[in-house]
């Protein structure tokens, strides 16, 4: 390895164990991706890491809610995750979980030197408690009224409607959004880090030319509010790691979610040789070491994370890059839009290549959100890609191939194009270097543009019909050829895909950014196979739509889309399990229109003297004001269910293949609301 190469560790967040991946997650694997490859071709070693976090309420709640252990639930989504990043060549060194004994003992670690040192306080307080499901709630799980504008269903940390933040205890009827009932306060110990101890060392820190200037400008804003102690305990029930001086308190998933960094490299240290854990995360290491994040958590990242690290002797992070949010058509990803788009469903009509080629024309280093246009995305990669770079090869490729045996020229004929070509190197290695890969972008392009100028200005489809013409098209072509070549090893990091089949093409050795400067002379090349195809209207509309279906489903069922949804294995239930299904005839009180909902109406359904909100996806079918006063059949034992409008506390049965086929009402023969249905 030469001399001057560095070591360097990269993550992206750990994605969390209870939903799938979707295009908004993939800015930043993708951004990592892209710099990773772009370090491993200039000859460094680049070792990327990454986790599914495991941890927390939420998880545990939701493998409750699907009736499997917390465990089950995680291995299950970090298959889906894995084959998800697979597919768009998001190539980790190691994938691995924040629920592993490896995150267990540096977990453990980190908390028992940050004690020694006293940097760990405790102290009890008061908190909401379901008495129902057992367990404290976290802030998203209490919903009530807004304190402020009276706003119904807010959750219990802000105000979407009017924007205010505010504790869960001064929400005006609040409701435990996982079973429904009114919250306790209860009181509990806690445990805490010191954040204030770490004052001095982070104001320098983050001054210290470790992150970006807009991030350190925010942390200012912090640093005049103070820093507040961290509460980093959390009581049983939870699915984490009990903490280990303290029976019966686990730590908060965010403690030891960054460690999973930590556990991940290690699981990797132990598999491979020579791979030292020291030489990386020691105090005096001098490995690089980057973390890759959205904006909305640089918090943990830029205060929480260096300072508990500090704390237990480890080494800081060199920096953290963190980046904007996704939107698509110029608005946040949307469900009932169709462009909350998973990763399954694009791979599903499109080939992730574009995706990342569009993502990294948006990319700069800072932390602008980044919009994913639709129709310009189309565009941009019929134009760019197969109009300009793959066209290169397909116009010289066939005369090599037919009249040459697939011989390239002894000598490139213009020396002084390839050298510009060449020269360009640095410049374009420098914006990846500093993650401004819409201007590398541009840049290759702009090179793009002068190879098919030069193509146009030799005409090699006419040099071909002279006569005496050979060596002079074998030149045109080889030149052609060349350019072609260049511009590939330059997108490669972007497009490791389509880079894999060029060298193929060309028959050459996977492409770094000193091969760049020798041209390929007197050199066999394959035939020539198209390299990507062009993007059709019709499959983004097939994705959009696909999206839409996955959110049908959602309304329909009450889950959230996901994987875990469709998965047959486990939609299979035993008569025991069909037997507890509580089936009631109700009657419509009320139907009302959802405002934002395609599918659904919200019913009010009386069970004989209870009265129930539910949700169901028969707007189709189904005008509101002839549903009033009818009976149905419910299903009055389900769990209750939040969903994006609302609790749904139960499902009305309904048969029928859809849109206007949907039954859903019971004749009038004097059942009674509450009766039981057998
Ligand atoms: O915000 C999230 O999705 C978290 N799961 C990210 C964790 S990053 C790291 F700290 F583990
Ligand atoms: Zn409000």
């Amino acid at each position: 390895m030469n001399p001057s190469a560095r070591n360097i560790l990269v993550t992206s967040a750990l994605p969390y164990a209870n939903g799938p991946i979707h295009i908004g997650h993939l800015v930043e694997y993708i951004q990592t991706d892209i710099w990773v490859r772009f370090q491993k071709m200039r000859g460094h070693r680049c070792i990327y890491v990454c986790a599914d976090d495991a941890h927390g309420t939420p998880i545990m709640l939701r493998a409750r809610q699907d009736g499997i252990e917390p465990e089950e639930l995680i291995a299950r989504v970090a298959r889906e995750h894995q084959a998800d990043f697979a597919e768009f060549n998001v190539d980790f060194e190691n994938y691995h979980s924040t629920h592993s004994e490896e995150n267990r003992f540096y977990s453990n670690t980190i908390y028992e030197r940050n004690r020694d040192k006293g940097h760990i306080s405790n102290r009890v307080i008061t908190q909401a408690y379901d008495p129902v499901e057992n367990i404290f709630l976290p802030d998203r799980f209490i919903k009530g009224e807004c304190p402020k504008c009276g706003a119904k269903d807010q959750y219990g940390d802000n105000c979407e409607v009017c924007g205010a933040s505010y504790s869960p205890s001064e929400l005006i009827n609040p409701v435990s959004a996982v079973s429904g009932v009114t919250p306790e306060q209860r009181e509990s110990e806690h445990f805490f880090f010191r954040l204030g101890d770490f004052d001095a060392m982070l104001k320098d820190w983050t001054r210290g030319g470790h992150l970006q200037e807009e991030v350190s400008n925010k942390l200012d804003e912090w640093f005049r509010a103070g820093l507040q102690e961290w509460d980093i305990s959390r009581d049983a029930p939870y699915f984490g790691f009990e903490i280990p001086d303290q029976p019966g308190k686990y730590f908060y998933v965010w403690l030891d979610a960054p460690i999973g960094y930590m556990a991940s490299f290690r699981n990797l240290c132990d598999r491979v040789e020579g791979l030292e854990f020291d030489e990386f995360w020691s105090r005096d290491s001098d490995a690089e070491l980057y973390h890759f994040i959205g904006k909305d958590i640089i918090y943990f990242h830029a205060l929480f994370w260096p300072a508990m690290l500090h704390g237990a002797d480890y080494r800081t992070p060199t920096a953290i890059f963190a980046h904007g949010f996704l939107t698509v058509d110029g608005q946040k990803m949307s469900k009932s839009r169709g462009t909350f788009i998973k990763a399954r469903t694009y791979l599903d009509h499109l080939d992730p290549e574009y995706l990342r080629y569009y993502f990294a024309a948006k990319l700069g280093s800072g932390v602008e959100d980044i919009d994913l246009n639709l129709e310009d995305f189309a565009a941009r990669i019929n134009s760019d890609l197969v109009g300009k770079v793959v066209n290169i090869a397909s116009r010289c490729a066939g005369f090599i191939r037919k009249r040459f045996d697939g011989k390239l020229s002894e000598q490139i004929s213009e020396p002084g194009l390839f050298e510009e070509f060449v020269n360009s190197g640095e410049s374009i290695a420098g914006r990846y270097e500093r993650r401004e890969f819409s201007h590398a972008v541009r840049e290759i392009m702009a090179l793009a543009d002068r190879a098919n100028q030069y193509i146009d200005e030799k005409k090699p489809w006419v040099i071909a019909k002279q006569e005496d013409s050979d060596l002079e098209l074998q030149a045109v072509c080889s030149m052609g050829i060349n350019l072609f070549r260049v511009l590939i090893g330059y997108l490669r990091p972007i497009l490791p895909a389509t880079a894999a089949k060029s060298e193929a093409f060309l028959k050459v050795a996977p492409l770094t950014w000193e091969t760049l400067a020798t041209p390929l002379t007197d050199h066999e090349i394959a035939k020539f196979k198209p390299l990507m195809t062009r993007i059709e209207a019709a499959q983004i509309q097939a994705m959009v739509d696909a999206s839409k279906e996955d959110l049908s489903a959602a309304e329909a069922t009450g889950k959230p889309a996901g994987p875990l949804v469709d998965d047959p294995i486990s939609d299979l239930v035993e008569y025991p399990d069909f037997a507890r299904v509580d089936l009631r005839v109700a009657r419509v009180i009320k139907a009302d229109q959802v405002e934002g909902a395609d599918k659904l109406l919200q019913l009010t359904l009386d069970l004989g003297g209870e009265t129930r909100n539910v949700f169901a996806g028969i707007k189709s079918a189904y005008k509101p004001e002839d549903l009033e006063g009818r009976l149905t059949v419910m299903v009055a034992n389900l769990a209750p269910r939040k969903m994006r409008f609302g609790v749904s506390e139960g499902m009305i049965l309904a048969a029928g293949p859809g849109g206007k086929d949907i039954f859903m009402l019971s004749p009038d023969s004097g059942a009674k609301p509450g009766m039981r249905v057998k």
